[in-house]
């Protein structure tokens, strides 16, 4: 089943000097896919995951999840879509300090109104998965940067969202910490079966995808496939980016811009 389907997807900003940051962008994605997108900074990897999120607008082309166009709902129904059929992995965690790690976890079920019982069951379960039971009771300050990025994992699909989308969830991890993130990803997929997009910079966490997309110009510029080997698509990963040019090789997570 198609989970997701991009349809000749574009976006210009601005009005009277504008920028056309996406151009007839078409990307297939079936149910239990494991998705990458690369490019060079400034490609449009943001923006199209943005447009996916329902965070911003198509200029023209169609999006549909789940065989539904977010982008048609009205104001109301397009919260309720959001928070019910997607999930959400950000660079830098996105985790309320206010909260315990379990409360920032089921913070998608507190806002659905989900009774208490039925939230400490699916918190025990998640967090059993990511490997998280023993911070719970902890403050977001008193976690590891990997731990943290686990804890919003947790959080970004204990409401089983449709697709989950991570923009960089890598992105402020040492490479110990980026590896925890990419396998416990990996096995949501396999063992849950849970379709995602990553945009990532980082050609280890692409490595873990089962197909990467690559973007150059807010077009499409060539994807490849998964095969047995994780070091072997690794390397094919390289190839392609050095073949891109712009900075797409550049692998360090420490911007100054
Ligand atoms: N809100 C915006 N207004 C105007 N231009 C934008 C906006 N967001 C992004 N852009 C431009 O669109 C292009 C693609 O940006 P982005 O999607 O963030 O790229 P990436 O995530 O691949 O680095 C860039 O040239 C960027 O400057
Ligand atoms: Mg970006």
């Amino acid at each position: 089943m198609e989970m997701l389907k991009v349809n000749q997807i574009s976006k210009i900003y601005g009005s009277k000097l504008t920028y056309h940051a996406l151009a007839g962008i078409d990307l297939t994605v079936e149910e239990g896919e494991f998705v990458g997108i690369m490019g060079p900074s400034g490609s449009g990897k943001t923006t199209l995951l943005n447009l996916i999120a329902t965070i911003d607008s198509p200029t023209t082309g169609e999006i549909t999840i789940g065989g539904q166009n977010p982008h048609k709902l009205k104001k109301n129904a397009l919260a309720k879509f959001r928070r019910r059929e997607l999930g959400f992995v950000f660079q830098d965690f996105n985790l309320l300090q206010t909260l315990t790690v379990a409360e920032n976890i089921v913070l998608p079920l507190t806002l659905d109104g989900t009774n208490l019982k039925t939230m400490k069951t699916k918190l025990t379960e998640i967090a059993g998965k990511l490997g998280i039971e023993g911070i719970l009771d902890k403050r977001t300050y008193e976690i590891s940067g990997g731990q943290a990025q686990r804890a919003a994992i947790a959080r970004s699909i204990i409401h089983r969202p449709k697709l989950l989308l991570a923009d960089e969830p890598t992105g402020n991890l040492d490479s110990k910490a980026a590896k925890d993130v990419m396998t416990t990803l990996e096995s949501l997929n396999r063992n849950d079966r849970a379709t995602m997009l990553l945009v990532t910079h980082d050609a280890v966490a692409a490595s873990y995808c089962n197909r990467v997309v690559f973007i150059k110009d807010g077009k499409l510029y060539s994807e490849i496939h998964r095969g047995e080997q994780r070091q072997a698509f690794f390397q094919k990963i390289i190839d392609t980016l050095s073949l891109l040019g712009g900075d797409a090789h550049d692998l360090s997570p420490i911007h100054l811009s």
